[in-house]
């Protein structure tokens, strides 16, 4: 076991993925997507470390700005509104055939404003992760960084987990601290925030698909 770069994290050596199979992923995001913007560059700087490819973006949002950078890198696009379906559970079986269609292996959410249901969360059990900006178990939910500010913590941070049913609630893959400065404003910590993210979450990406990594406890 070795840590990585300053994670809080676990790492198994010599347990490589034993396919040779290029890993697909899909990334899910509502928003501006730096962070799908971050994983496409890494998987697409180091393909030999990754050995993986962001196959497919899937999106709740028609308009969220993501789908724009998902175009411009080439990359399919599954775009839904979820208000369409009859409940979370039929929307959620709509996405996981596009997944199975696409021979999805791995999800990673990044942004994506949605509660995941059993539904997905069965179809890919140990294989979807999410990226929260607060120190975990501290400031799940929305407005995290506002959350951290509002009551005055001292450091806050980045968490990758695991996703289960809960919010905010899965397995810790890992975490890096981000000092809470004199004058902080959200922009301004969550921009320190930001930079973290896009260091922390293609790193843990490429090692855990790999079965390098894997929560503690
Ligand atoms: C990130 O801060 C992430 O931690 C949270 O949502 C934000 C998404 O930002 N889950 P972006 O869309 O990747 O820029």
């Amino acid at each position: 076991m070795s840590s990585v770069a300053g994670a809080v994290c676990e790492v198994e050596s010599g347990s490589e993925a034993s396919s040779q199979n290029i890993v697909r992923i899909a990334i899910f995001a509502s928003g501006s997507g730096s962070n799908f913007q971050a994983l496409v560059e890494a998987i697409t700087e180091e393909p030999e470390a990754f050995h993986a490819e962001v196959a497919l973006l899937v999106c709740d949002k028609p308009n969220a700005y993501v789908i724009e950078r998902a175009k411009a890198a080439g990359i399919e696009t599954a775009i839904y509104q979820p208000k369409q379906y009859e409940d979370r559970a039929a929307y959620e079986r709509e996405v996981l055939a596009r997944l199975q269609e696409e021979n999805i292996d791995w999800i990673v959410l990044a942004g994506y404003m949605r509660i995941v249901t059993p539904v997905l969360l069965n179809a890919y059990a140990g294989r979807m992760l999410n990226i929260h900006p607060s120190l975990l178990p501290a400031f799940p939910g929305l407005h995290a960084i506002k959350q951290a500010l509002d009551y005055g913590v001292r450091v806050t941070g980045v968490t990758v987990h695991l996703v289960d049913e809960g919010m905010d609630t899965g397995p810790i893959l890992a975490q890096r601290v981000v000092e809470i400065e004199d004058g902080d404003t959200e922009d301004s910590l969550a921009e320190r925030i930001h930079a973290v993210e896009h260091e922390v979450y293609p790193m843990v990406v490429r090692e855990l698909i790999h079965g390098r990594l894997r929560p503690r406890g």
